[in-house]
């Protein structure tokens, strides 16, 4: 496929249903190294079934979808387990529900997956999670467990985690839906962070001036099908679409 090879990640053609229901029909997706993908729209539209997908949590009915050169699914059918394995290497996941261990203090949190799952020297791994950690403005927290932290910092915590594993890129589900508005400024305070950085990101969000802010290009999902994309000024304030338009013009409301 041609936009494939210099791809961080190409989804072509997906399509998934839950028993009758098509929740993806015919979705193509690829995101460009250091590119700020938001994907905004309706609830229902199938923006978390196309992120559980992208993250292997779904699999697809038919599609392709591939990491860079890795050919994770094609027609549907999925690599070998080593396969999947590796693809998991290449992304990072932020839920809305932050997702922490409970029982683990902030900074084994944010270390442990890199010692477990990847087998790195423990000081090291502890040095960069304290590294993050501070980075994300949680120095200080590091011994404390989630439920001592507010919902924003535990939200903080959790991209540090993921980003603690050298994810190629980010997925972002409502990182701050569960938020309020003072916690929200400082989770999407964090992120603008990461895309100065350029670090790869697929935000899901229904925070439209951060949309507009932060992506490089605005993809507007309804029905299970991509309805409109492009440049975030263009989407968000020249819409072509109708249903773009009414969405935005609600979400104004
Ligand atoms: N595991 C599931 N089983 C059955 N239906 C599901 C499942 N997950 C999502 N759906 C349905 O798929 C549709 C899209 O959901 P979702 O991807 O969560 O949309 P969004 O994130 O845009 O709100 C909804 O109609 C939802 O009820
Ligand atoms: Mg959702």
């Amino acid at each position: 496929m041609t936009s494939g090879t210099e791809s961080v990640v190409s989804l072509e053609h997906a399509r998934k249903s839950f028993g009758d229901t098509p929740v993806l029909r015919d979705i193509s997706l690829s995101v460009a190294p250091g590119e700020v993908v938001a994907v905004i729209g309706p609830s229902g539209g199938g923006k978390s079934t196309l992120l559980r997908c992208l993250t292997l949590l779904e699999r697809l009915d038919d599609g392709s979808l591939s990491y860079g050169g890795l050919n994770v699914a094609s027609g549907g059918s999925y690599g070998e387990k080593n396969v999947l394995a590796q693809a998991r290497q290449r992304f990072g996941l932020v839920f809305q529900n932050y997702n922490l261990f409970p029982h683990f203090s902030v900074l084994r949190n944010v270390m442990d997956a890199p010692v477990v799952v990847q087998g790195r020297p423990r000081d090291e791994a502890e040095a960069e999670a304290r590294a993050l950690l501070a980075k994300m403005g949680l120095a200080g927290s590091e011994d404390k467990v989630p439920c001592q932290l507010s919902g924003g910092q535990q939200q903080r915590a959790s991209i540090a985690r993921a980003l603690a594993l050298h994810p190629k890129i980010v997925y972002f589900d409502e990182p701050t839906s569960a938020l309020d508005p003072e916690l929200t400024a400082e989770v999407l305070r964090v992120i603008k962070g990461l895309a100065a950085e350029r670090m790869t990101m697929v935000i899901v969000t229904h925070e439209m001036g951060f949309a507009r802010e932060v992506a490089d290009r605005v993809v507007f999902m309804d029905g299970g099908v991509i309805v409109e994309e492009g440049p975030a000024e263009q989407v968000m304030e020249h819409p072509r679409e109708e249903r773009t338009r009414a969405f935005l013009r609600q979400r104004e409301a």
